[in-house]
């Protein structure tokens, strides 16, 4: 069985998380590419029993969300940015919910974020000007394209790590002499602290390219995560409000290791409405009650950093410019439940500017900032939705919603979520 990439379609927080875990029930493999500790994926789970009873909320933001069936094997890809402190911490919790160690690989080419990059990152004021997660994933990246990252596969010279330490910690301080944080930073006694927090991962560490490529060409069903969304994507996002990670179809191929051409199924996530955290525009944002609405039933605040999200209409242009950036095979439609109570839905099928109707989405933000959302109007319902199992289980305009996102897209809904638990699930045929 081929490959499938799951990618988020609109900015994050799509629902990925439990999209990959529904895939990866038969998968033997499932592959972070892109991003760290920024994102936050949840899956709600009895991995006991096959119902709804006794289930529980397991939160991940390295490993990858189909590492919960015991048949899946995680793998950290070469493009992640690993913080050790925090992947221990998160091997540490999984373990005690699930009562055993999830199976996972780390590739020993990936970077790996240290404690001076978090402060260095505030330092620099990207944390309040872009409204980052303060994870530190931007100076991760950034010494990485700059040359002087320090991969995982150095924990195995502990002296040589001590030294790459130190080097990128007096380049650092030298930045910011007045830094009090930067000055307490001990090379050596950090040496330690992060050899001790990954002792247990080190013989983990490989050449995971090639340990996904061997599964694929055994005929292994390999699921690759997606962390963040296209909107967010550093080439493609809304630059400078984005990610420093491809989340797009390309993360796959640098951030895996994996030739694109080995995927047969590419699917977008996207929520029925739309979220955005952090700075950064947002056409169909809606500030006022709407927007208050939606993020209360929805949930809408963040996994990793419990920031509220901006909430909004669903935005067509927006889904159209992922499933042509990434070549969605099917569209995974996520919180269709939250929408139920509303009269009348409004969807933004194209943007207005200086009296031009555009249905391509404007990259940059110039140009976006002069757009404003040409709104259709679809008949609402007031039927909860989470005990449909069926797309015929769904009211009448709830259907119309889908069919309608399907016409505009040209691109087929597989799976639409009503509820946060893997039960409440409809999977339409074909998809
Ligand atoms: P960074 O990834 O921490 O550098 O943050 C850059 C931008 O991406 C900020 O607007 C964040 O809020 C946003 N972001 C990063 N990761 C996620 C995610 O997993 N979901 C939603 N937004 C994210």
């Amino acid at each position: 069985m081929p490959g499938i990439a799951v990618l988020g379609a609109q900015w994050g927080d799509e629902g990925k998380g439990k999209i990959v875990h529904l895939l990866s029930k038969n998968a033997d493999m499932a592959v972070r590419f892109n991003g760290g500790t920024n994102a936050g994926h949840t899956v709600v789970f009895n991995p006991d029993q096959a119902d709804q009873a006794g289930e529980s909320e397991f939160r991940f933001h390295l490993i990858p969300s189909g590492a919960l069936h015991p048949n899946c094997v995680g793998v950290l890809g070469n493009g992640m940015v690993i913080e050790p402190f925090a992947l221990a911490a998160e091997l540490r919790q999984l373990s005690e919910q699930l009562g055993q160690a999830p199976r996972i690989w780390i590739s020993q080419n990936a970077h790996m974020i240290l404690p001076y990059h978090p402060i260095v990152e505030r330092l620099e004021g990207a944390t309040s000007e872009l409204d980052t997660t303060a994870k530190g994933i931007g100076p991760a990246y950034r010494d990485k394209t700059a040359r002087h990252g320090i991969r995982t596969c150095e924990l195995r010279s502990p002296g040589r790590f001590q030294e790459l330490l130190a080097q990128n910690l007096a380049r650092e301080r030298a930045i910011f002499p007045d830094s009090q944080e930067l000055q307490e930073l001990d090379p050596a006694k950090l040496t330690e602290q992060i050899l001790a927090a990954t002792d247990g991962m080190r013989d983990r560490l490989t050449d995971t390219s090639l340990l996904i490529n061997r599964a694929l060409d055994e005929g292994r069903a390999v699921v690759f995560e997606g962390a963040q969304g296209c909107l967010l994507d550093i080439d493609f996002g809304t630059y400078p409000y984005v990610t420093s990670s491809s989340a797009t179809i390309g993360g796959v191929g640098v951030g895996a290791g994996v030739s694109p051409r080995r995927l047969e199924r590419v699917i977008g996530v996207a929520k029925a409405y739309a979220t955005r955290v952090g700075a950064g525009p947002f056409p169909t944002e809606e500030t006022e009650a709407l927007g208050r609405r939606l993020r209360e039933q929805g949930h809408e605040y963040g996994t990793t950093t419990g920031r509220p999200r901006r909430c909004g209409w669903l935005d067509l242009v927006a889904l159209r410019y992922a499933v042509r950036l990434n070549g969605l095979t099917e569209l995974a439609l996520t919180k269709l439940d939250v929408l139920s109570g509303l009269d009348q839905l409004q969807v933004t099928v194209a943007y207005r500017r200086e009296g031009e109707r555009l249905t391509e989405f404007p990259t940059t933000l110039e140009e976006l900032s002069a757009c404003e959302p040409s709104y259709q109007s679809l008949p609402g319902w007031s039927e909860r939705l989470e005990s449909c199992r069926s797309f015929s289980d769904l009211p009448p305009s709830a259907q119309r919603y889908v069919r309608f996102i399907e016409e505009q897209l040209e691109l087929p809904v597989g799976t639409i979520s009503v509820g946060p638990s893997f039960h409440d699930t409809i999977r339409i045929a074909g998809g």
